[in-house]
């Protein structure tokens, strides 16, 4: 029996021994206890943690899981933290007899303090910060073990006073208590015994407001004290400076008082210094030995006299903020020589003269602020020699000359504060460059620059201010994150950029006081966050848009002293300015009722007037044949909707019913031929047929954008193309057009752009389409001169858009009889909606025109050149092979990024591609650079590939758009 016993021993501890570490046998019985103990408290607590989840029965040692260690065998530490634990901390912990560590910061614990813990009696560090645990400390809170070295209750929610016996842990070196809501009381006396103590912090507590006791003086080994946000009255104790050991004091943002005492700058280990927001008064003293400080924060006090010259010598130091306090006197040269210096913040002072001439040449500068002073002089030449500097903020000074060399290549520079100074000469061009930029904050206003701008300011602005400077050239396209554009008063000429949607979220333009000329914008509407706009004082002419109706937050309006003429428009009645001024322009016609208020300004303008029975006598009463032409617009207007409506519900019977309503303007017979149900009149089409609403214009005539609305007053955009050189059609050719427009008209297909109506009088032709929101493809793929690329389209966009298009082209052709050839498929006749979700434009049109004698010269036949087929040109007869070729062209761009008809005659995009092809075969190097992607780069080259097999030669050698399109679905992954 015995033997029998001894040997199943022996063997298990032989089992263990190769398991285990060595010292694992000593204390066996103790370990199992352990064990059980760690099961336990992964019962209680869960195994949802990440530490626990990975413990086990099972497995590895417990003295090999997460968060445990142990000493010979026992268990002494536990660290836990960021478990998300919520349960209390329950008592068996303790259990385990010899821990002396643990950590439980970072969980979810919302107890009153864990009493349970004073049983753990050999604890000697105990962290329980950034829990919720709430209620008082308990006044028996010395219970808990008297080795304890370590306590740290910092980040809770603990309230109350701090019991007096906390001053019992005689072996205390670190204490923290701070971010909590204590609100009462801290002892005094009880701290005073704390001598081991290293780290004291107290911050951000709302505890009865006393002075710093001067016990804390007792506590000589402090090198940690952190007392600020907690409601100090009174002096820095002179006790403190019994603490020689400091090396960091925080007594910021407290209601003290008194001077800053001298011994403070002779502390010899200080480094960190914080006294900041408090009510500290008298002159810095200028004999400072601390000569280790690395940071020194007397902001906002009440500090008077001059910066010591002193500080010229701490060679360690980082960081230096003396900002609102009432300084004066110069800034000591010396300080521009310290090697460490990155921040300099001494803004809201009274300090005058020149800055250090050296500032910025011998440390990292990256932030510099003396904003609100009365310094002069010029920015020193090496203020961003390092090229870390992002911050100058000097404004309201009386700074004079040139900007330092430099500011050029000073590319992290983020933020740029200058006006209210005398600056001088060309604002440096580099600046406003597009490609290193970093520039999000430019005010520069009341200066004397000058210089020019780029086409295209950096998509980085958010606020550009250079009002009242002498700017000059044309005004810059803005883009981006755009929200504040104040160049009021300079010498900027030229025409408002055209297309406005770069800066959808700008909230306040001022371009008055310029030489600008041109109309307003009719993308003006885009700006729907747009708060003020000031462009008065300008040679504006045209009408005003009526796109204003739309601006719904648009409260300041001042468009006076322009050259505007027409009618304001009704939409105003829609807006709630709170300021207008549309005096002195041409304007005429009546004015909209809720413009007729007095603290509006609408004088000067000779043709403007008002109806009969106005009060408002500053204006002229209008003739009664504009009031009764006006009645009968809008009684046509009611008619037509009636009719529309009609037209609508028999359309859905099943007919489709030709109407042409006739309706006279510019002395022509309009007739309108609707396709769709339609939501506005022939009368909302021509009104918006006006120059500033032009978005391109090609062979066959002009393409507007217009806004129109309905009955209710809902708006929408269509595009419509005039035709223009039809005006000697005779009447069979006429019938003819007519007859192909509606073949066109009745195609209803997803991917093939709706024509809504056909408009025609005998000089003129308008196709009214659906308006596509992101405009055409080729905008996406090619820079046009000066106009960006938004951003690149992604291959997964790219590779929809080629799908899309090739749906909407495969249903002419083989969904139609008989089938429908474009003639000038292109990515330039590719749209996208909102959603990037591509239609076919203008299919048909080039026959129709055609066929109607529009294109007579064999060069208007041939389609685009780049997009053109060999066969074109000599066959008169073609089929929709030509398309299939287009459409290769279009994936070749797709593919390539690279443009159709680039450089000159010679070049095109198809034999460029066969010639890279048979030279050099299938490489990555043909992609597109800006969008190279590993995962993708095998299916753009496979989609190459068919766009080379599409721009075959051979007409009869090119696939089908069926199978094209067959073959692109294969590269669908989605
Ligand atoms: C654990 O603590 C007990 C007393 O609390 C002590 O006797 C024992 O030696 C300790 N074990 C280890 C491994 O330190
Ligand atoms: C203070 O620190 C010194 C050196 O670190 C140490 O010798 C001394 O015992 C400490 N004083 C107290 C009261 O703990
Ligand atoms: C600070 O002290 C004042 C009394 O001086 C007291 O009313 C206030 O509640 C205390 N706390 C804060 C946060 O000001």
């Amino acid at each position: 029996m015995p033997n029998n016993c001894y040997i199943s021993f022996f063997l298990s501890i032989q089992l263990l021994l190769s398991l285990q570490p060595k010292s694992y046998a000593q204390s066996t019985n103790q370990s199992n206890d352990d064990h059980q103990i760690l099961l336990g408290l992964m019962k209680h607590w869960g195994r949802n943690s990440p530490a626990l989840s990975r413990w086990s029965s099972t497995s590895a040692p417990h003295c090999n899981w997460g968060g445990v260690t142990c000493t010979n065998g026992a268990v002494t530490r536990i660290s836990l933290s960021n478990q998300s634990f919520i349960k209390p901390i329950p008592a068996s912990l303790c259990l385990l007899k010899n821990l002396t560590s643990l950590d439980l910061s970072y969980n979810n614990f919302s107890t009153s303090f864990p009493i349970a813990l004073y049983n753990c009696s050999n604890l000697n560090y105990l962290d329980l910060s950034n829990n919720f645990f709430v209620g008082n400390l308990p006044d028996d809170i010395n219970s808990l073990s008297a080795q304890l070295e370590h306590l740290n209750l910092s980040t809770n929610c603990f309230t109350g006073r701090i019991p007096p016996s906390i001053g019992w842990f005689l072996r205390l070196k670190s204490l923290l208590l701070d971010n909590n809501r204590f609100d009462g009381s801290y002892p005094a006396e009880g701290f005073g015994n704390l001598s081991s103590l290293q780290i004291l912090t107290l911050a951000n507590n709302l505890f009865d407001p006393v002075p710093v006791p001067w016990e804390f003086g007792k506590l000589r080994n402090l090198t940690y004290l952190w007392l600020s946000d907690m409601n100090i009255t009174g002096e820095i104790p002179e006790s403190l400076s019994n603490l020689t050991k400091l090396e960091v004091l925080d007594l910021s943002e407290n209601w003290m008082q008194g001077t800053i005492p001298m011994w403070i700058w002779q502390l010899k280990k200080l480094k960190y210094l914080y006294l900041f927001d408090n009510n500290f008064t008298g002159e810095i003293a200028d004999n400072i030995t601390a000569l280790d400080l690395v940071e020194i924060d007397l902001s906002s006090n009440k500090l008077t006299g001059t910066i010591p010259g002193d500080f010229g010598k701490l060679t360690n130091l980082t960081l230096l903020f003396l900002y609102q306090n009432q300084l004066c006197g110069s800034i000591p040269p010396s300080i521009g020589l310290l090697p460490n210096l990155y921040d300099i913040r001494l803004f809201n002072n009274m300090l005058s003269g020149a800055l250090p001439s050296e500032l910025g040449k011998h440390s990292p500068l990256a932030n510099f602020e003396v904003g609100n002073n009365n310094l002069s002089g010029e920015l020193p030449e090496g203020l961003c020699s390092n090229r870390k500097l992002y911050d100058i903020v000097v404004f309201n000074n009386s700074f004079s000359g040139k900007l330092p060399e430099s500011l050029d290549g000073c590319y992290l520079l983020n933020n740029l504060m200058m006006f209210n100074n005398h600056f001088t000469g060309e604002f440096p061009k580099s600046l406003w460059s597009v490609v290193t930029n970093q520039l999000s904050v430019v005010m520069i206003q009341n200066n004397n620059f000058s210089g020019t701008f780029p086409t295209q300011l950096p998509w980085n602005f958010t606020q550009l201010d250079i009002s009242n400077n002498r700017f000059s050239g044309p005004v810059p396209s803005l883009a981006g994150r755009m929200k504040i554009f104040r160049a009021a008063n300079n010498m900027l000429s030229g025409e408002i950029p055209w297309d406005l949607t770069g800066i959808s979220q700008v909230t306040d333009l001022d371009l008055s006081g310029n030489q600008i000329t041109g109309p307003i914008p009719m993308t003006i509407g885009v700006l729907k966050g747009l708060n003020a706009l000031n462009i008065s004082g300008n040679q504006i002419s045209g009408n005003i848009p009526a796109a204003f109706g739309f601006m719904s937050v648009l409260t300041i309006l001042d468009l006076s002293s322009n050259a505007l003429s027409g009618k304001i428009p009704k939409d105003f009645d829609k807006l709630r300015l709170s300021f207008l001024n549309l005096s002195m322009n041409q304007l005429s016609g009546e004015i909209p009722t809720s413009l007729q208020n007095e603290t509006y300004d609408l004088r000067f303008n000779p043709g403007l007037c008002v109806s009969s029975n106005s009060s408002d006598h500053n204006f002229q009463i209008c003739r009664a044949r504009s009031d009764f032409s006006n009645v009968l617009s809008r009684r046509l207007i009611t008619i037509f909707s009636v009719l529309a409506s009609v037209m609508f519900l028999s359309s859905v019977a099943g007919f489709l019913i030709l109407r042409r309503q006739k309706y006279r303007h510019d002395h022509q017979t309009w007739e309108l031929t609707p396709f769709h149900a339609l939501h506005f009149t022939e009368h909302g089409i021509l009104s918006g047929l006006c120059e500033q609403n032009r978005i391109g214009s090609g062979r066959s005539g002009k393409v507007y954008c217009v806004h129109v609305m309905d009955e209710a007053g809902a708006g929408s955009m269509v595009a419509v193309k005039k035709i223009w050189n039809l005006q000697n059609l005779d009447g069979n050719l006429e019938k003819d057009f007519l007859a192909e427009v509606k073949i066109l008209g009745e195609i209803r297909h997803t991917n093939v752009v709706k024509l809504l109506c056909c408009i025609s009088s005998s000089e003129a032709k308008l196709l009214v389409y659906e308006y596509m929101e992101n405009s055409s493809l080729d905008r996406w793929l090619h820079q046009r001169e000066g106009i960006r690329v938004p951003a690149p389209l992604d291959w997964t966009t790219r590779l929809q858009i080629a799908i899309d298009s090739a749906r909407g082209l495969c249903y002419m052709h083989h969904g139609c009889s008989p089938a429908i050839v474009h003639r000038d498929v292109k990515s330039a006749n590719i749209l996208l909606d909102s959603e990037f979700r591509a239609k076919v434009a203008d299919f048909g049109l080039a026959q129709i025109l055609l066929k109607a004698g529009e294109l007579e010269s064999v060069s208007a036949m041939c389609g685009t050149f780049g997009y053109m087929p060999p066969e074109y040109g000599y066959q008169r007869r073609v089929n929709e092979k030509i398309d299939v070729y287009g459409f290769g062209v279009v994936l070749l761009e797709l593919t390539t990024g690279k443009v159709a008809n680039g450089g000159g005659a010679e070049y095109c995009l198809a034999q460029w591609a066969w010639r890279q092809y048979q030279e050099n075969g299938l490489s990555v190097d043909l992609l597109d650079e800006e969008i190279k992607d590993p995962a993708y780069n095998e299916d753009m080259l496979a989609v190459f590939t068919l766009a080379l097999i599409c721009t075959g030669g051979q007409p009869s050698m090119r696939p089908s758009m069926k199978n094209v399109l067959h073959a692109l679905l294969r590269f669908d992954h989605r």
